[in-house]
């Protein structure tokens, strides 16, 4: 497993994503993910798995200071006395004492930026979270996070896959020593069937997911894949025994484009 170094945190380059797992299958997904070496979950307290996820992990008997568990908090909470009891409702209900990454979900425009991220540092002060960040943050956004902020924000998660380009946000994060962190890194599994990904996997004897995967990493992106498969648990983590050429990397950065993106925003809140 290779790890990011972002403003402190030490973050696991590919993790479980388990947005729309739920009750047992989320809870056995997570246990065979430790199992097979993940070191990174990720869940939400929207995603209403924190329960199962945190059973999953018990059940792995992986000790807690070997992974690394992110959840979110709720644009509904993002007023500073929700933040703190929504996070100790995530606590209670994944059953530990603190998360690795605690990230705002999406920007709210109805609660004063400052305000949340000030719920979100005080958070971290008092134990509840080891590090914050934030997620579907512009560029415009991060610079007024990073200003506003009296704790470092160690990631934007955001979506990115090679259909997407995300150079910008990238550049962002990276001037503030922040790491990228991919959410729909397979392109919602659209990249199964791509047949540049394919060709260059022959190249390597990988899949079309793998090398999706592992130009992200390449990149110092971590990845979040989700799969609902114990099958592809395995094929979404083996990418660290490869290497794609400069020449390859460059061929996947030219599918990308600001019109790729996958994310329904009719799942965000409407703002008016
Ligand atoms: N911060 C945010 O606002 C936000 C938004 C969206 C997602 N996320 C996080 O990011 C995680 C991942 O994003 P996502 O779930 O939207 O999309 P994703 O991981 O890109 O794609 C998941 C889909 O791809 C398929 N898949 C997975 N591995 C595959 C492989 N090796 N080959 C072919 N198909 C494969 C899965 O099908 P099978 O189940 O059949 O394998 C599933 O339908 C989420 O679960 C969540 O934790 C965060």
């Amino acid at each position: 497993m290779l790890f990011l170094e972002a403003n402190g945190a030490r973050i696991p380059a590919i993790g479980l994503g388990t947005w729309e797992l739920r009750g047992r299958t989320c809870a056995r997904l997570v246990e065979q993910a430790v199992r097979l070496g993940y070191r990174h979950i990720d869940t939400a307290q929207v995603y209403e798995n924190e329960r199962e996820v945190g059973e999953g992990l018990r059940a792995s008997g992986i000790r807690r200071d070997e992974v690394f568990v992110t959840t979110k908090v709720w644009t509904n909470h993002f007023a500073p006395h929700d933040l703190e009891r929504s996070v100790k409702e995530s606590l209670e209900k994944l059953r530990l004492a603190e998360v690795d990454l605690l990230l705002l979900h999406w920007p709210n425009p109805r609660v004063p930026l400052a305000e949340t991220l000030g719920a979100l540092a005080h958070v971290r002060q008092l134990g509840m979270a080891r590090y914050i960040g934030v997620s579907n943050f512009t560029v415009a956004l991060i610079e007024e996070a990073v200003a506003a902020c009296a704790e470092p924000l160690v990631c934007d998660q955001v979506e990115y896959h090679p259909y997407l380009d995300q150079a910008k946000v990238r550049e962002a994060c990276a001037r503030h020593g922040m790491a990228v962190v991919a959410y729909s890194p397979v392109a919602k599994g659209r990249i199964k069937g791509d047949r540049t990904l394919a060709r260059i996997g022959q190249n390597h004897g990988k899949t079309a997911a793998q090398v999706c995967l592992r130009w992200l990493v390449q990149q110092n992106v971590a990845a979040i894949p989700r799969t609902s498969r114990i099958e592809r648990l395995s094929e979404n983590i083996d990418i660290f025994d490869f290497e794609l050429s400069a020449e390859e990397m460059g061929q996947i950065f030219q599918m990308g484009s600001a019109a790729g993106r996958l994310t329904d925003f009719g799942f965000a809140p409407k703002w008016d």
